[in-house]
């Protein structure tokens, strides 16, 4: 990936040879129309862009002939008012849609400072792309960004986007990365790695330290496995910091479903269930490296789901270091098995939110499709991540507990079963309840539970689909934007 110099100007340029310059269209009168831009377009007064093949249809793209040999790139907006994040998308589907094209003009109509700011976020996550396994590799060309607006952010801000993008890109490379290179070990190396100089403190737990804290859940799942587990944890604790902000991410390099094992479709691509635990990890340093002043404690739960001699057995029972006990009666159910380690090491440090990260259930998929995120969660979890996301423009919906469904893990011989074989009701939402469980109280008396949000992330964490906006194929990286930005309103 080349890196892209990003410059913000706020009056027109003048248009050079090769350079392409993104307009937006829009309907007025039902016409179509170029919307308001810094892009100098006299020459297109005459021209009927209708008859070219341009479209108001959001994010059809067109390309025309400009003047001195220059390059006009016609987006359509589509006929909404454009708020920050259809921006960032806008901007994302020009700069995916750039070709061999070296440089770039950006002129949307934007009319807010965090509407350019979007512009260049768009920009900087749809230049990703993801090489390492070709052994010919066809790089985008693109090099220099330069966003036309009236209002102009601070340097800062950009400097803050460019980190965000960056730890953004970090989780896509993780879990793009074939799972034969990508395992507990692995991971733990490349967390490892990318916190050095970030001011913050890693402990990698191995399987003999695991087994010392019982922390059950990962050392059951990770038994069938060549490649034993692990629990990262990293810390970042400003001083005078008043708030707590833990997270907890699901790192399953691979879920084959272990003895439950899953058929070779449904096996396909769950070298992504480790985006949890990438997602909060590369969260926490980001965090970290902006300085923001909240303490983040991230546990990432990393294990391989394999099927073997020394895997778990459904109808194994585990006990965790909270004394709960668990039936294992599907040994697919898995995330939930290690995330509650996480939620109950969270727990003990009685923190002010706990926000859990995870390609939890395809019941997610089935319920809210492949770009919305799950929110499930209890006291003021849910409202903190409602706004946040409104904020970061990433797409998130709220889902109930329903109180009946609870009954779903109960267990003859156990406190609970980890999901009930062969009923596939509410199974996001029964995914939310096993999780529950293992929130810790401030004081049980009370019944006063540590606010917590769960993020099913099942659908969007990886687009197998048509790219749209600034979203490529494979990992997209979803919901750090939206950590971060909790991070920033605590
Ligand atoms: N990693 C999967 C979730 C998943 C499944 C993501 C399909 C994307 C597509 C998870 O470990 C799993 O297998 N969940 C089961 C849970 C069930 C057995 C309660 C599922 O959703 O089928
Ligand atoms: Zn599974
Ligand atoms: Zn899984």
């Amino acid at each position: 990936m080349t890196k892209l110099n990003i410059e913000v100007v706020n009056k027109s340029v003048p248009l050079s040879s090769g350079v392409a310059y993104v307009f937006g269209v829009g309907s007025y009168k039902d016409k179509l129309q170029i919307s308001d831009s810094l892009v100098e377009t006299s020459s297109l007064a005459k021209v009927d862009l209708k008859a070219l093949g341009a479209k108001t249809t959001f994010e059809h793209m067109t390309r025309l002939q400009g003047p001195d040999g220059s390059i006009y790139l016609a987006v359509g907006l589509g006929d909404e008012e454009l708020n920050d994040e259809q921006f960032r998308q806008l901007a994302g589907a020009a700069v995916r849609n750039l070709g061999d094209i070296e440089k770039v003009v950006i002129g949307l109509p934007t009319n807010s400072s965090s509407a350019s700011l979007a512009v260049i976020e768009g920009a900087l996550l749809a230049h990703y792309e993801f090489t390492e396994y070709k052994s010919v590799k066809k790089s985008r060309k693109l090099t220099d960004v330069t966003v036309l607006a009236r209002e102009v952010p601070f340097s800062a801000q950009i400097d803050e986007a460019k980190t965000v993008v960056e730890a953004i890109n970090l989780v896509r490379d993780m879990v793009n990365t074939a799972p034969n290179d990508l395992y507990p070990q692995t991971f733990a190396a490349l967390m490892q790695k990318a916190a050095r100089g970030k001011g913050v403190t890693v402990e990698i737990w191995d399987e003999k330290r695991l087994t010392a804290e019982k922390c059950s859940g990962i050392l059951s799942v990770g038994k069938g496995s060549v490649r034993p587990p692990r629990l990262v944890k990293i810390e970042y604790k400003p001083r005078g910091a008043k708030k707590h902000l833990a997270l907890v991410g699901k790192g399953i390099t691979f879920d084959t479903g272990g003895l439950t094992l899953k058929p070779g479709l449904g096996m396909l691509g769950m070298k992504y269930d480790m985006t949890g635990a990438a997602t909060v990890g590369h969260a926490a340093l980001a965090i970290a490296a902006l300085k923001l002043n909240v303490r983040v404690t991230a546990y990432m739960c990393v294990a391989e789901n394999m099927p073997s001699g020394t895997a778990t057995r459904p109808s194994d029972i585990i006990k965790y270091r909270n004394g709960k006990t668990v039936e294992i009666t599907n040994t697919d159910a898995e995330g939930r098995l290690v995330m509650a380690d996480g939620l109950i090491l969270a727990s003990e440090q009685k923190p002010d939110l706990i926000i859990d990260v995870a390609t939890l259930t395809g019941g997610a998929r089935v319920a809210l499709g492949v770009r919305t995120t799950g929110l499930m969660g209890v006291g003021a979890g849910i409202d903190t991540l409602v706004e946040a996301a409104n904020k970061s423009g990433e797409a998130l919906w709220a889902m109930p507990l329903p109180k009946e469904l609870r009954a779903l893990l109960n267990s003859e011989t156990a406190d609970m079963v980890n999901s009930k074989l062969g009923d596939p009701t509410g199974s996001m939402l029964v995914g939310g309840h096993f999780l529950k469980e293992f929130v810790g109280y401030h004081d049980r008396e009370k019944k006063n539970q540590i606010d917590w949000a769960h993020l099913d992330i099942a659908g969007p964490a990886s687009n197998d689909g048509a790219p749209f906006g600034y979203t490529g194929k494979g990992a997209s990286g979803v919901m750090l934007r939206t950590l971060v930005q909790v991070a920033k309103s605590l």
